[in-house]
């Protein structure tokens, strides 16, 4: 029998998922199937269950339900641990059910990906919000000189501080301090990464423009058909490297494929179909 995977969220319409799965299964010759399901607020536990009591052996979740299937897992990975997420369920040979968070390594494959070093440089996070908090596990493992975070709501960034501070050099600061200048007496950064929702309603956080070193690079966590308003700031202010979100997408999709088939697809043409689709489609 073919095996059965879906993706979990509301709303799903939107979903990429199946798209991009079918494209790894093709690549590979893997004999599965991928559907989206619209799950109702209060039944995520019940759909999740039906899903794999009928033989279903993987699931990707989406908003809002990743802290749903963190509690629903039996088992987690480390990295989901410190995600406090999961976007990921997998069918174990034993019975039981593995969570996984994939973002986060979905998002350094695509800055490999893209030839970006992580190694030593600094990096400036924008948020706290649980985008920011599925990558931190995954960047700090990258071994940076230093991830300073900086949110709105600076208690959030603090607490982010407290929680991954045993993982490597990870600092909250506020707006403010980076706007005056008083981060410390070092204020560029090598790689800037937008991980708000700010871009979904066209705002920018509040950025001073001297930030960026000679060989910056901008990473949206959002993507869409035309740069993002973060993405047109760091253009403006001379970034040399700029990408959105979009390999992260692929990236985390590679990932959860790999957990549940134990096969690397390729991503590269799998971003340039959907690209490609996406620019058409804003036409
Ligand atoms: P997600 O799951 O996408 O991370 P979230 O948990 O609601 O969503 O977090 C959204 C993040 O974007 C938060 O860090 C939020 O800042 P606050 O914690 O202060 O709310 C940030 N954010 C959203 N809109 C913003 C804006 N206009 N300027 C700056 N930060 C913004």
């Amino acid at each position: 029998m073919t095996d059965q995977y879906a993706v979990f969220g509301n709303p799903i319409n939107h979903s990429k998922s199946p798209h991009i799965h079918r494209q790894f299964a093709e690549q590979t010759g893997q004999d599965m199937q991928y559907s989206k399901q619209l799950v109702n607020e209060n039944a995520f536990e019940k759909n999740a269950q039906e899903f794999f009591a009928q033989g279903g052996k993987g699931l990707n979740i989406t908003v809002p339900f990743k802290i749903n299937a963190f509690k629903f897992a039996q088992e987690l990975t480390a990295r989901a641990q410190r995600a406090g997420a999961v976007n990921t369920l997998s069918l174990q040979n034993d019975g039981t059910i593995l969570g996984d968070n994939t973002d986060g390594i979905g998002m350094v494959h695509d800055m490999h990906n893209l030839g970006w070093e992580l190694r030593d440089k600094r990096i400036l996070v924008l948020g706290a919000g649980g985008a920011v908090r599925g990558i931190l596990q995954p960047l700090l493992a990258e071994q940076p000189q230093r991830v300073i975070i900086v949110n709105r709501t600076f208690v959030k960034a603090e607490e982010l501080e407290k929680q991954f501070h045993d993982l490597g050099n990870i600092q909250a600061r506020t707006y403010q301090q980076l706007i005056n200048n008083e981060l410390s007496n070092d204020q560029q950064f090598d790689l800037v990464i937008n991980g708000t929702s700010a871009s979904l309603s066209g705002d920018l956080p509040p950025l001073p423009e001297n930030i960026l070193a000679n060989n910056a690079c901008c990473y949206d966590m959002m993507y869409g058909a035309e740069p993002t308003v973060f993405m047109r700031w760091a253009k403006e202010n001379n970034a040399p490297h700029i990408a959105d979100g979009l390999g992260m997408l692929i990236g985390q999709a590679a990932e959860a494929f790999y957990l549940w088939r134990h096969i690397r697809p390729e991503v590269i043409p799998v971003i340039t179909a959907i690209r490609r689709q996406l620019t058409e489609s804003s036409k």
